[in-house]
């Protein structure tokens, strides 16, 4: 496929060269068109090597290829990143300045648009009006993510991540009607891997979880749009690029993040294998084997359970604000003689008051560590258990597009 890749004058243009390096590795043709301004950011070599194309946006560069027909005539896809506010005014009036205005006029085949700017700039009256006219003309402008913003401001405006825009590209050029990313302007916080609770500076007490459920529910929550915090206890896996990620060690560590992280979150996914026990006292010294002493017994003491404590946390809020925040609880279960996995998931779910709850059947061989996953995803509303199987990557994309659902189902209420 040929894409035109437009990239406007904003700093989220470093971001950019990872969605270009999308594009190519998937084997599309890409050419470069940034803006004067944008290449105070990012200069043209950057675009020429790694598009393997070369780069302009004069129109009086190689007259005779005539480029301000031929680009956009070609191109079975603009995209343009970040869409500024002065870029988006400059094509919703359908101004010709220079080679990246005159593509977009000249666009037979789909063009999206994936703004980025100050929060105050994206609500302005004049950008929405923008906004509003590209789209009645058939463009696609994505929703910008929320979070930090260059300075010390945080809000709507974050480019999404160079993996959600090119979800949503390729979304459009499929034709399809749903290229809005699903948590755009989302906040979700997952907590992931497993906690250790130390014994004395060399021993701990640790569990079998990998942190690849986690990790890959991340990738699905950040390709689906939303800006995500990873709280990331042990885990045999690195965390993601593009998600902002804050480690723990021990449950109580991980309690603090997660109400710290719970305020400005619109999803909580506890999927970290919290331990619900850890040692009452912990040496400050190597605990030393002697032959003249008795042998050393480790006294327990309960951890807090965070799901619940965010839980009762959010319902203590004033409605309106209680209403729009969606927590999920994972439960990991074997089953027994006296009732069977899903009978415990139920029990688990009413006791711990989640929205969701994942219930993951576990033994040795199963779940920890390994790549694929098979869940049933109950919810306290009362609506059928959903069966999901697969990769952990396409049982995190079922949860993420269940949490989507749910989130458009409580702002409707
Ligand atoms: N969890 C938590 N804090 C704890 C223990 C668990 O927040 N101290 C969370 C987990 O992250 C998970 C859910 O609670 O989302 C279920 O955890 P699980 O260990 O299966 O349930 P338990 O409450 O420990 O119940 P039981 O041991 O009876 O199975």
């Amino acid at each position: 496929m040929r894409i035109v890749l437009g990239v406007g004058g904003g700093i989220a243009a470093y971001k950019v060269a990872s969605l270009l390096r999308l594009f190519t590795e998937a084997g599309h043709d890409v050419t470069v068109i940034p803006t004067e301004a944008s290449t105070r950011f990012v200069g043209t070599a950057t675009w020429e090597a790694l598009s393997g194309n070369p780069v302009s946006n004069s129109v009086f560069d190689d007259v005779h290829l005539v480029n301000h027909v031929r680009l956009g005539h070609e191109a079975d896809l603009v995209v343009v990143a970040p869409a500024t506010a002065d870029l988006l005014a400059k094509a919703a009036t359908g101004q010709a300045a220079d080679l990246l205005t005159n593509t977009l006029l000249m666009a037979h085949g789909p063009v999206l648009f994936a703004p980025a700017m100050h929060t105050e700039m994206w609500q302005h009256p004049a950008t929405r009006a923008n906004v509003e006219t590209l789209r009645t003309r058939g463009a696609a402008v994505l929703e910008p993510a929320s979070g930090r913003l260059t300075g010390a401001d945080s809000g709507p405006g974050r480019l999404p991540e160079p993996e959600a825009i090119f979800e949503a590209a390729m979304a459009l050029v499929q034709g399809r009607t749903d290229y809005q990313l699903p948590l755009a302007g989302r906040t979700v916080t997952i907590s992931a891997g497993g906690t250790r609770e130390p014994l004395d500076p060399v021993r701990f007490l640790g569990n079998r979880s990998s942190g690849k459920q986690g990790v890959a529910l991340a990738v699905a929550a950040r390709n689906a749009g939303a800006t995500v915090r990873l709280l990331a206890a042990h885990m045999d896996v690195p965390a993601p690029s593009g998600v902002e990620v804050v480690r723990v060690e021990t449950a109580l560590q991980l309690r603090a993040a997660a109400l710290e992280a719970a305020a400005d979150s619109d999803v909580f996914i506890m999927s970290a294998a919290v331990a619900d026990f850890r040692p009452a006292d912990v040496s400050d010294t190597k605990i030393k084997k002697r032959d003249d002493t008795a042998d050393p017994v480790i006294t327990l003491v309960r951890n807090p359970d965070i799901l619940q404590e965010l839980v009762e946390r959010r319902n203590s809020q004033p409605a309106a604000v209680a209403a729009g925040q969606l927590i999920v609880g994972f439960a990991a279960e074997t089953g027994d003689s006296e009732g069977d996995v899903l009978a415990y998931g139920e029990a688990k779910l009413q006791r711990k008051g989640c929205d969701l709850l994942v219930v993951n059947h576990v033994g040795t061989d199963k779940v920890f560590g390994q790549d694929s996953n098979s869940v049933v995803i109950l919810s306290r509303a009362g609506s059928e258990p959903q069966e999901a199987s697969g990769t952990k990557a396409e049982v995190s994309d079922a949860i993420i597009s269940r949490i989507s659902l749910e989130l458009n189902r409580l702002s409707v209420n």
